[in-house]
């Protein structure tokens, strides 16, 4: 039966992401009534800048004290798109206090403070739900947690961070570097003004925390992720990339061990071979595969980022919130039971990619190699190349002889079987120290295969 009384919303927040929300609750109004089975009603919109004209959106709605709006009692859920650790935290414990359910689209406390405010919701009785803090309109969360709640997730690997994704793809697709494709990414609005939490994988890493802790049923924070930007990817990196038949992306990659008694999670660039899904996600796209033991793999896909694709994940999470609020329960809160420690990256076991500046001289490769074996990190290939004009690498074997230039310089690529993060730390320690290797010009690992 339908119920007239409406349900009331706050909104915390009111930029791109709050006004969309606003726009679709206003005009999907009839058909969110039905599917809920009572009308929602905006009840007031907490801003900074109340003077800021916005379209659509009823002036006496506004209101700068997002406190008092919290507090009123009356608010069934609060809708909070702030973003950052304060004041959303206190603003969702007092919504949880006064009675309110709450769908954030915060990764940054979800990641950092998520086992918490889930008890608080708990508590309290309430919900907390946040779709869109993972991947923008991407049904990740909600799959994750109760789609495959009967399944066991091994493994997720994704592009959770469009701006990256779309700048390497720019140094891919038009051999920009790293400088020129950020310029590119911020010219088009995809880059903010202070690009760092995006270029140096803070984004992606909260939302690998996020990912790993309801895909492990166990409790991932922000500090447990490895983290690498893509801020010392070159244009030299990804012509090796190409040249493997791969292409790099900055991966989220969480992984339950093999023995299944820990997990990791980790967020760095890394060549992945063209033919795996996840190397066709171009520009600002996000996309994240699932390995779970029942399911297989699974792929989603879409949009991660935007005002629309970010409320249409708001909205999903508000109307299973109203939906709750209706049949006076609650949907499904953190799942930690399994208590997975997180491994440190040194225990993580991939490929790597190493490429040596090196004196081009009879012997070194033997030199390289035995520090390899030492280290118990086994060779998959040896490429040498000479140095070009630029420095750019070019093409040419070791074993064809290629790749002698001037200056008696040339550069190594190595690309290693799987051995530990922790046994290839210490193999590159050790070729700096040799006389023969003027440098570590990069290292990357390998991953898809
Ligand atoms: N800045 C993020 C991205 C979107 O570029 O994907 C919000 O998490």
């Amino acid at each position: 039966m339908m119920r007239t009384r409406p349900l009331k919303v706050a909104l915390l927040g009111c930029g791109v992401v709050g006004s969309e929300v606003a726009r679709i609750m206003r005009t999907q109004a009839d058909d969110l009534t039905a599917r809920i089975g009572a009308p929602v009603e905006l009840a007031g919109i907490a801003v900074r800048r109340p003077d800021r004209v916005r379209e659509g959106i009823p002036a006496e709605l506004i209101t700068t004290d997002a406190t008092a709006l919290v507090k009123r009692g009356d608010i069934d859920v609060v809708v909070e798109v702030i973003g950052g650790i304060e004041p959303a935290r206190g603003l969702i414990r007092t919504a949880f206090e006064h009675g309110a359910s709450v769908v954030s689209a915060n990764k940054a406390l979800l990641a950092e403070d998520g086992p918490a405010l889930h008890a608080a919701a708990e508590e309290h009785g309430r919900d907390l739900y946040y779709e869109a803090a993972v991947a923008g309109a991407i049904p990740l969360v909600r799959p994750l947690r109760e789609s495959l709640a009967g399944d066991k997730v091994n493994r997720v690997l994704g592009i959770v961070n469009g701006t990256t994704n779309f700048i390497l793809d720019r140094m891919d697709t038009s051999g920009a570097g790293y400088s020129e494709a950020l310029d590119e990414a911020t010219a088009l609005g995809y880059a903010e003004a202070d690009p760092t939490a995006d270029v140096e994988g803070f984004d992606a890493a909260a939302k690998a925390a996020i990912l790993a802790g309801i895909a492990f049923h166990t409790r991932v924070r922000l500090d447990d992720v490895h983290r690498e930007g893509i801020t010392e990817v070159t244009s030299a990196d990804i012509a090796s990339a190409k040249r493997m038949g791969c292409t790099v992306k900055l991966l989220a990659i969480c992984e339950r061990a093999a023995d299944g008694r820990s997990v990791t999670a980790r967020v760095h660039p890394a060549m992945i071979p063209l033919s795996h899904p996840l190397a066709s996600v171009r520009e600002a796209y996000n996309a994240v595969f699932v390995e779970a033991e029942a399911a297989g793999r699974l792929m989603f896909y879409g949009p991660g980022a935007g005002g629309s694709p970010t409320a249409s994940a708001v909205l999903g999470d508000l109307v299973a919130v109203c939906r709750n609020k209706l049949a006076q329960t609650t949907g499904p809160g953190e799942s930690a039971y399994t208590r997975l420690p997180v491994s440190p990256m040194g225990e993580v076991v991939t490929r790597y990619h190493i490429s040596l500046d090196v004196a081009d001289k009879p012997g070194v490769l033997a030199q390289v190699a035995t520090v390899f074996a030492e280290h118990g990190v086994s060779i998959d290939t040896v490429r040498q190349q000479g140095k070009g004009p630029g420095g750019a690498a070019e093409g040419g074997s070791a074993e064809g002889g290629g790749g002698r230039r001037g200056g008696g310089d040339a550069s190594l690529v190595v690309v290693t079987h799987r051995a530990t993060d922790a046994a290839l730390s210490a193999t590159v320690q050790a070729l700096r120290g040799l006389d023969t290797v003027h440098g570590v010009a990069s290292t990357m690992r390998v991953e898809g295969e």
